[in-house]
């Protein structure tokens, strides 16, 4: 996610996830019109941390073979688990270059996408998509999905909302469900996967291979804990947990959300130097993830009050200090 999944949240996300679950993880979304000629040390969406390495999934947005290509060589550097190629993201500025979701326009030239980045790399290949673009339909997103199979895609992740629902509106995992019987390659499902529950049902229920989490991890980072929990998985104990078992009840959950937000501040410190960065970066998840939190208003406001980046950590203290019984929210409304 643009703004949020950078190498400070990601590993936030592995901070609170047992050290023995590996959880893929994603970059946000990369322009192949730009990586070639971007140094990894200077753009912020290409730092990548040592347990990056091996591991991290990029996210690459193009459509042209020879700009693909100079993109997966650059890539190379980070040694990626994966590459995931964008068909979702519906932004004025990536449709104008016939990205993103314009791509499930035509599904004979998404196929050729893939084709394109397969020729240049032969490790996993996904692509991440919506499930329709005006209206639900299953026959158009069988044909579609069909197509990315047949040129190359070992796995799928679908956003359950249509083109015109951007991010809000109720996830359509029902048409998931549906769609998961005539593909062979897995399919992941996402879109409001909000809690370890969801998760658990969207595979058990829907006969999905599994989900991928959106907003819901900045507010939760320790879901894949609680998830791993609920699937009888051995866990070890997260490097920054403060038990030995996830967070259960409303309130423990919003102690660990602060104790997560502390540790995000640290994070910030250790990968980024620009204090004006820090403080958006982290903004923008307080924006993203307080919704959560029945004290969210009031912490947002805080954080939005804090004028140099140095007051930010000894707030959450003090805020953490002074208040006891902090609940959060198990899921909260997506529809505006
Ligand atoms: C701020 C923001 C940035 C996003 N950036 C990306 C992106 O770069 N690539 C992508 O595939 N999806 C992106 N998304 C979409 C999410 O990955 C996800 O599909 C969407 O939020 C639905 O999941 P959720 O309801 O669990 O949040 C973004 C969403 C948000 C809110």
């Amino acid at each position: 996610m643009v703004g949020l999944t950078h190498v400070a949240f990601r590993e936030l996300i592995r901070q609170f996830t047992p050290p023995n679950i590996k959880p893929l993880l994603f970059t946000e979304m990369l322009s192949t019109l730009r990586l070639p000629s971007e140094r990894f040390d200077l753009a912020d969406e290409l730092q990548v941390s040592q347990l990056d390495r091996g591991r991290v999934t990029p996210q690459i947005l193009g459509n042209d073979e020879d700009y693909i290509a100079k993109s997966l060589r650059k890539l190379e550097i980070i040694e990626p688990w994966g590459v995931d190629i964008n068909m979702g993201c519906p932004v004025k500025k990536t449709l104008r270059h016939n990205w993103g979701v314009r791509l499930m326009g035509d599904k004979d030239f998404a196929g050729e996408v893939v084709a394109k980045v397969r020729r240049h790399y032969d490790g996993p290949l996904s692509v991440k998509l919506r499930c329709g673009i005006e209206v639900a339909d299953l026959d158009f997103i069988k044909g579609f999905t069909e197509v990315l199979e047949k040129n190359g895609a070992d796995w799928i992740t679908i956003h359950a909302r249509l083109k015109a629902d951007k991010h809000k509106g109720l996830a359509n995992w029902g048409l998931l469900r549906e769609l998961k019987q005539f593909r062979k390659i897995p399919l992941i499902g996402n879109g409001d996967l909000q809690t370890a529950d969801d998760a658990y049902a969207l595979v058990k229920d829907y006969g999905l291979d599994g989900g991928m989490f959106g907003r819901a991890a900045t507010a939760r980072p320790w879901v894949l804990w609680q998830l791993a929990e609920k699937l009888g998985m051995s866990c070890e104990r997260p490097e920054a947990a403060l038990s030995d078992h996830p967070p259960k009840t409303p309130e423990e959950e919003g102690q660990y959300y602060l104790i997560a937000m502390e540790t995000f501040a640290g994070l910030l410190d250790r990968y980024f130097q620009n204090e004006a960065r820090k403080m958006r970066k982290f903004r923008f998840l307080v924006t993203t993830s307080h919704k959560w939190c029945v004290f969210g208003n009031s912490f947002y406001r805080r954080c939005m009050k804090i004028k140099t980046w140095s007051e930010m950590a000894p707030m959450i203290a003090d805020y953490r200090a002074s208040l006891s019984g902090f609940p959060m929210r198990s899921r909260i409304s997506m529809l505006h």
